[in-house]
């Protein structure tokens, strides 16, 4: 069982998908692990550290692999060099990329998409959304922090007193608890809205206030999966009404709304944008789907009217050894499934996790969610 550590072609991508740690655990599973030169680099982990735990480095890794770990999905030269029938697991982002899990059919790998795993106990520790998510969170209100240029905390000096950052939080999912908790602990008042009703008690517990429009839709607004639905334009309207309001108010406004399979919700209008004062600062967490706010642009700082609107892409790998360290964790974690008792390959089928992420196998692109549509 050979098992392949690619390093990430795209080079805004810092994070690696197996850390020291995970591939150790890899060895004790019965598996040899080959690594890419300079694949841990961007975050922080040395081809010496691999070697240290009895991986080897080779610019061939990938070659006769029968498992590939990544980041994210593999392009046209990367599939390449891969066998037929390898197993290869990363964030694939297959919504709206048909033509790019066609080409992963063609190679004939088997591709999991880490963040179609089904958020069931038993996956908890797989959750890639979860653990990128949570560090995403945090360090928006990192970058939020290094943007505004005032204190995030009260502090009163002998020369006067600084006032508390006001902070709001648009969307409590895994990112916006996160982003609660980070920018409570650096002494801003904070804010947070979200369409499931479940938030409000988690928002209040985390010592921050709650504000929605709490009609029936609201009331209905879960899946039974957890997650958001899309709102109805009326209830759009409503929640525009209201938080264009508290807006103006804000110093910082940190959008993590997301709805799996749609472009992200626009929650701020460039009119919200615009009422806030000079100085003020926004984070669109949603940027690359599409974007929560009007204006952000991914990869980049806009400034409209002294107001900052932050689009960093890949927020995770902005603090890339930490988010190295849970991916590799919750690869590890996964793959422990599909190694039976005598340490070979065996993967179930049949396993509901692994029907949730396998997108191709065959020559086919098999996920039902994913079939190429019949004219
Ligand atoms: P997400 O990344 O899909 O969305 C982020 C947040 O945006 C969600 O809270 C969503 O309700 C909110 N949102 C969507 N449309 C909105 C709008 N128009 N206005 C305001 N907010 C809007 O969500 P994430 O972070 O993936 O979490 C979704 C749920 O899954 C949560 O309930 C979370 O607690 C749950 N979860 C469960 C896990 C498990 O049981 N293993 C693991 C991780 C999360």
């Amino acid at each position: 069982m050979k098992i392949a550590v690619a390093k990430e072609l795209d080079p805004a991508e810092p994070r690696v998908a197996a850390t020291p740690d995970t591939v150790k655990k890899l060895k004790a599973l019965g598996a040899e692990i080959a690594v890419e030169p300079g694949a841990g680099i961007k975050s922080g982990i040395l081809d010496s550290d691999f070697t240290a735990v009895g991986a080897t480095v080779s610019a061939d890794a990938l070659k006769d692999a029968d498992v590939i770990f990544k980041v994210k999905r593999p392009e046209a030269s990367e599939l390449a060099k891969y066998k037929r029938g390898a197993l290869v697991l990363a964030i694939m982002d297959p919504y709206g990329n048909d033509a790019a899990l066609k080409s992963m059919a063609d190679a004939g790998i088997v591709a999991f998409a880490m963040e179609l795993m089904p958020r069931i106990t038993r996956a908890q520790v797989m959750d890639v959304l979860s653990s990128q998510a949570n560090l995403a969170g945090y360090r928006a209100v990192i970058d939020a922090a290094e943007a505004f240029g005032r204190a995030m905390p009260m502090m009163m000096t002998a020369a006067g007193t600084v006032p508390a950052a006001k902070v709001f939080i648009m969307g409590v999912g895994v990112a916006g608890l996160q982003a609660i908790a980070t920018a409570r602990r650096l002494g801003a008042i904070v804010t947070a809205t979200d369409v499931r009703p479940a938030t409000k008690e988690q928002v209040e517990s985390l010592g921050a206030k709650f504000l929605a429009v709490e009609d029936e839709e609201f009331k209905n607004a879960q899946t039974a999966g957890g997650y958001a639905k899309e709102m109805s334009k009326e209830y759009q309207a409503k929640q525009a009404a209201l938080t264009a309001e508290h807006i103006k108010k804000q110093d910082i406004v940190i959008t993590t709304a997301l709805i799996p399979g749609r472009p992200a919700p626009r929650l701020v209008t460039a009119e919200m944008v615009k009422s806030m004062k000079p100085g003020s600062v926004l984070v669109d967490l949603a940027v690359e789907r599409g974007g929560n706010v009007e204006g952000a642009k991914a990869g980049e700082v806009v400034e409209i009217d002294g107001v900052k609107i932050v689009g960093y892409t890949n927020v995770a790998g902005r603090i890339a050894a930490s988010a190295s360290g849970l991916y590799a964790r919750n690869l590890l974690s996964f793959f422990e499934t599909m190694v039976n008792k005598e340490k070979a390959l065996a993967v179930n089928w049949e396993d509901e996790l692994v029907k949730a992420t396998a997108l191709t196998r065959d020559g086919a692109v098999v996920h039902p969610n994913f079939q190429p549509k019949t004219a």
